[in-house]
């Protein structure tokens, strides 16, 4: 939870204000950080964890053991359904941290968050 604090501190959220960050701890040990990104055209905004699984794919890293979000205190900041849904696709077991809105730590796999991901060909993955 320190590294996605880390992280947060990179986000571009000047139209919401809510800045997240997330850490994704590869099976390697790298901890790859993502923060959420915005733009002018706000459906084309990138959440914090798909930005971490985006950069960690595209250097080679494509198993993962958890992921932590954080948002500002007083938040929650569970992933939303469109990243559970892409954290899923390397890693559908990781755990997943995340504050509540008291600012407790929670923790659940991914699994649960995300019974029944959407799966091509019923499970083979094209890699
Ligand atoms: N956001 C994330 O970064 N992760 C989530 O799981 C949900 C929402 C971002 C997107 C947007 O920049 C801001 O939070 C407000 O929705």
């Amino acid at each position: 939870m320190s590294e996605a604090e880390v992280a947060r501190a990179s986000s571009y959220s000047p139209y919401s204000k809510f800045a997240v960050g997330a850490a994704l701890l590869g099976a390697s040990g790298k901890i790859h950080h993502g923060a959420n990104v915005e733009n002018a055209s706000y459906g084309l905004t990138c959440c914090a964890e798909r930005a971490a699984v985006f950069k960690a794919v595209s250097e080679g890293e494509r198993s993962f053991v958890a992921v932590a979000v954080t948002a500002r205190a007083g938040h929650g900041a569970p992933p939303c359904g469109a990243c559970r849904q892409v954290l899923a696709e390397f890693s559908p077991s990781m755990w997943v941290y995340w504050r509540d809105a008291r600012d407790r730590i929670l923790k659940k796999r991914l699994s649960a968050l995300l019974p029944d991901q959407f799966e091509l060909d019923h499970g083979r993955k094209r890699r």
